[in-house]
C-alpha cells in the first residue's frame, strides 16, 4: 500500500474501530441489565430445582432406611420437639413403632438421628472423640458462655484438658467435703422449716439450686458466697443461668436463630449477652478472690500437685480451682487465664445445675411415693444412730435410699440428650450405616423409658 492508500485505509479503520464504542454508549443499559438478570434468575431456578431434587432423593433414601414418626411437610418435627414434658412425651410415643433410632426433622430438613435403644447407645458412646465430636450446632451455642471448656471442646483441645482434669472426676475427690454438704443442706432445711410454718408453698428448684451452688462454690472454688441466705438480687447468677439455658434451648428450636448474625441482632441475642455478662462477672470475681488468697499463702506452685496442695493450703486435698491454677501438662504448660475461666464457668454450671435438677426430682418422686419416703427415712435414721450429719462411710450403707436416687435419675434424668456429629460412616448393630457428616444423638430420656428394658417404664421400681 502507498502512504496515501494507508491513510485512506486507516481513517475508515479508525472510525470503524471507534464505532462500536460510541454505539454501545448509545444502547440503553436497561435491556442489558434485565437480560442479565433474567439469565441469572434462570440459572438460580435451575440450581434450586437441582437442590430440591437432591434434597428429595436424600430424604426419600433416609425415610426408607430410617423411618421415623409422622412429620409436617414444612415444619418437620418442630411442633413436637419441645423442651418440656410435651416434647419428652412425644419421644416416648414414638418408641413402640421406632424402637431403635429415628430421624428428627427441623423444618423440611433432617437434623439428627436419635438413638433410643440401649443396645445402640454403646455404639455412639464408645466412639472416640475425634470420630464423634460434639455437634457444633448445639454445643457451639454455649461457646460464648463456656468457651472451649470441657463440655464444649472438641479434638486436641478436649484431649489435653480432659487429661489435665481427669483427677477432678475421681469419686474420692468428694470425700473431704462431707462437712460442706451437711452444712449447706442444713441451711436449706432451716429455711424450709420457717417457710412451712407460714403455710407457704415452696418452689423447690430455686432453693435446691442455691444449695448446690453454695456447696460447689465452697468445695471447688474455696468461695464462701452465703448465696443461700443472701437476697436474689445480690446473687443474680442463678437467674442468669436459668435465662441462658432457656435462651439456648429456644435458639435450638427456632431455626432462623441458628445463624449467629440473626440471633445476635434479635431481642433474645440481647438478653443472652446481658445474662452472659452477669455469669462472667461472677466467675471472674470467684477466680480473682482465690488468686488473692493463694498469693497470701505463698508463691504459685510449679511442683507436683500433691506437694503443691499441702504447701499452698496446708490441706491434704486440692480444690478444683487450685488444681486449675497449678496443673501442668507433660511439656510444663499450664492453663491460660482464658482456659481457667472456661473451666470454672463449665464446672460452675455443670456442677450445680445438674445436681439441683437431680435432687429436686428425687424430692418430687419421694413425695409421690410416701411409702418409699418412709423406708428411706427409717434406713437413714438406723444408719445415723441419732447423729445429725451424714458421714462418708454411711453412704454405702444407705442401700435403699441409693436405689431411690438412681431410680429417680432414671425416670427424670437431669440431662435428657447428648449430640455428636459423625466424621466417619458408622455401622449400627442391625447392619444399617449412618453416613459420615450426620448429626446423631443419644436420647437419654427415651433410653431410660424403653419398654424393651422395663415392663412398666413409667412406674418407679
Ligand atoms: C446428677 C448430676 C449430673 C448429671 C446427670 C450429669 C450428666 C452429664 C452428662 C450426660 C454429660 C455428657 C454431656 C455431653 O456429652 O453432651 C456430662 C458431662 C460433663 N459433666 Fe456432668 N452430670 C452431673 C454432674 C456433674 C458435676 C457435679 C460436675 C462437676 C462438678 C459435672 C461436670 C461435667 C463436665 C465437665 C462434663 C463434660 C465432660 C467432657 O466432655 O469431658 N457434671 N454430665
Amino acid at each position: 500500500l502507498s502512504p496515501d492508500q494507508i491513510e485512506s485505509a486507516e481513517s475508515p479503520g479508525i472510525s470503524e474501530m471507534s464505532f462500536p464504542f460510541s454505539a454501545a454508549a448509545a444502547i440503553p443499559l436497561y435491556p442489558l441489565i434485565s437480560g442479565l438478570s433474567a439469565f441469572l434468575l434462570f440459572c438460580l431456578t435451575l440450581q434450586l430445582i437441582k437442590s430440591a431434587f437432591c434434597w428429595r432423593s436424600k430424604v426419600q433414601k433416609l425415610d426408607e432406611e430410617f423411618p421415623g414418626p409422622p412429620r409436617h411437610w414444612l415444619l418437620g418435627h418442630l411442633r413436637e420437639f419441645q423442651a418440656n414434658e410435651y416434647g419428652l412425651a412425644k419421644f416416648l410415643e414414638a418408641l413402640p413403632n421406632h424402637p431403635y433410632c429415628n430421624p428428627v426433622f427441623f423444618g423440611p430438613f433432617p437434623f439428627f438421628i436419635n438413638l433410643v435403644h440401649p443396645d445402640y447407645v454403646p455404639m455412639l458412646s464408645g466412639l472416640l472423640a475425634h470420630v464423634a465430636p460434639k455437634m457444633d450446632k448445639v454445643y457451639g451455642f454455649l461457646r460464648p458462655w463456656l468457651g472451649d471448656g470441657l463440655l464444649v471442646a472438641n479434638g486436641n483441645k478436649w484431649y489435653r484438658r480432659r487429661r489435665l482434669l481427669t483427677p477432678s472426676f475421681h469419686f474420692d475427690i468428694l470425700k473431704p467435703y462431707m462437712k460442706v454438704y451437711n452444712t449447706s443442706a442444713q441451711i436449706m432445711l432451716d429455711k424450709w422449716e420457717k417457710l412451712c410454718q407460714s403455710g407457704q408453698s415452696v418452689e423447690l428448684f430455686e432453693h435446691v439450686s442455691l444449695m448446690t451452688l453454695d456447696s460447689l462454690l465452697k468445695c471447688a472454688f474455696s468461695y464462701n458466697s452465703n448465696c443461700q441466705t443472701r437476697s436474689q438480687t445480690e446473687i443474680p447468677y442463678i437467674k442468669a443461668v436459668y435465662d441462658v439455658s432457656h435462651l439456648v434451648t429456644n435458639r435450638l428450636i427456632f431455626v432462623p436463630h441458628h445463624s449467629d448474625f440473626l440471633f445476635s441482632f434479635s431481642p433474645s441475642g440481647f438478653r443472652f449477652r446481658k445474662a452472659l455478662s452477669v455469669l462472667h462477672t461472677f466467675t471472674r470475681s470467684v477466680i480473682q478472690k482465690r488468686k488473692e488468697s493463694l498469693a497470701h499463702l505463698g508463691q504459685p506452685c510449679h511442683s507436683k500437685l500433691s506437694r503443691c496442695l499441702e504447701s499452698m493450703s496446708g490441706r491434704k486435698y486440692l480444690d478444683f480451682l487450685d488444681m486449675l491454677l497449678a496443673t501442668k501438662d507433660d511439656g510444663g504448660n499450664g492453663l491460660t487465664d482464658e482456659e481457667i475461666e472456661n473451666e470454672v464457668d463449665t464446672f460452675m454450671f455443670e456442677g450445680h445445675d445438674t445436681t439441683a435438677s437431680g435432687i429436686s426430682w428425687i424430692l418430687y418422686n419421694l413425695a409421690k411415693h410416701p411409702e418409699h419416703q418412709d423406708k428411706c427415712r427409717e434406713e437413714i435414721q438406723e444408719v445415723l444412730q441419732g447423729r445429725q450429719e451424714v458421714e462418708w462411710d454411711d453412704l454405702p450403707k444407705l442401700e435403699f435410699t441409693t436405689m431411690c436416687i438412681k431410680e429417680s435419675l432414671r425416670t427424670h434424668p437431669p440431662v435428657t440428650m447428648t449430640w455428636r456429629t459423625l466424621t466417619k460412616n458408622v455401622e449400627l448393630p442391625d447392619g444399617r450405616t449412618i453416613p459420615e457428616g450426620t448429626h446423631v444423638s443419644i436420647g437419654i430420656f427415651a433410653v431410660h423409658h424403653h419398654p424393651a428394658v422395663w415392663e412398666e417404664p413409667e412406674v418407679s421400681q
